[in-house]
């Protein structure tokens, strides 16, 4: 199967999976009196979270459960909490006191059409919502806590959070290659790297096999080359394909690989770690499991235009 009928595949397992839960949230009995009340946050989080988007970190779960020896419809759950997760941090990133940003997946961000203060809230619920979804299978407590454990750690303080910290910090400061390296990988790399580990705990790889390390090292170079492709469309991209504004890093201020490097030096750079994230796939040669999906995956990476 080509790469996109099987990330078009993979996006209707996890929508599927997101709205069984989003609507019975909506149906829960204790908001039946209220059901006004509760309308803009349900309308505002299922906003975001069905506008498309390309449901990279769940394709990343599915296809290293796949390449670990699981059932990747197994994973389903952990798929659908990183997404959460994912589009928490998108509703929180575009708001006017971070990127203040318009457009968002190809449609008005969400703080635009249902104000800041639902917007707010719309992030909070996905956030913590996926801790929720996450423990929704059949696996024992044990591979669940791991897993949520590390979605928390990736998403928080040590993480994401951390990260979108630097990034702040980089408008009014002038980071070094290393350190905006640093906060690519806790701003983006650290949901990328969490994304291939949820496959390899819905598998049964834990920390300490070959599987788990390849996965971390593959995450590691791909999630480098996305964050600098992110930053070159933020300067190259159509809005209308890329679904976003551009110049949204220049507007902030904000130093990226692409005004650090040049465009030229960061697009060599991001061809260089997809490289990288090829070989680190070369751990599963022996597996007897195919790992085209996932080279082309990162050839998709920094070819993309959204
Ligand atoms: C955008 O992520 C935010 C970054 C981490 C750069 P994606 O480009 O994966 O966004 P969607 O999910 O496809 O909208
Ligand atoms: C966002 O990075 C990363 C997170 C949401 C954690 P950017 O601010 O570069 O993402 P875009 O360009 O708005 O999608
Ligand atoms: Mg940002
Ligand atoms: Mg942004
Ligand atoms: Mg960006």
């Amino acid at each position: 199967m080509n790469l996109f009928d099987k990330m078009k595949n993979y996006s209707a397992l996890t929508e599927d999976f997101m709205k069984k839960h989003t609507d019975s949230f909506y149906e829960n009995e204790d908001f039946a009196i209220a059901k006004d009340a509760v309308k803009p946050l349900f309308d505002s989080f299922s906003y975001s979270l069905f506008a498309g988007g390309k449901r990279l970190r769940p394709f990343l779960v599915y296809e290293f459960c796949s390449l670990c020896g699981g059932n990747p419809e197994d994973a389903v759950s952990y798929a659908s909490a990183i997404e959460m997760v994912h589009t928490s941090s998108l509703i929180h990133d575009d708001l006017p006191c971070m990127d203040n940003d318009d457009m968002r997946r190809g449609k008005p961000t969400n703080h635009k059409v249902f104000g800041e203060d639902v917007a707010l809230l719309a992030g909070d619920a996905l956030f913590l919502y996926a801790s929720v979804i996450a423990t929704d299978n059949g696996f024992d407590a044990e591979r669940n806590l791991k897993a949520v454990k590390l979605l928390s750690q990736s998403a928080g303080v040590t993480g994401m959070i951390a990260g979108q910290q630097i990034d702040m910090w980089t408008e009014s400061n002038m980071p070094d290659k290393k350190i905006l390296t640093l906060l690519q990988e806790k701003k983006t790399g650290a949901l990328f790297e969490c994304a291939c580990l949820l496959g390899c705990i819905a598998a049964g790889k834990y920390e300490g096999t070959p599987e788990y390390s390849a996965a971390k090292s593959f995450a590691k170079h791909a999630g480098l080359a996305f964050q600098i492709t992110d930053d070159v469309l933020d300067v190259c991209g159509n809005p209308e394909e890329l679904g976003k504004n551009v110049g949204s890093d220049e507007a902030n201020g904000k130093t990226t690989f692409a005004t650090l490097l040049g465009i030229e030096g960061a697009k060599a750079l991001a061809s260089e770690e997809t490289g990288l994230a090829k070989a680190a796939l070369f751990a599963f040669s022996n597996t007897g499991r195919g790992v085209s999906s996932l080279n082309e995956l990162a050839d998709y990476i920094i070819t993309r235009k959204n």
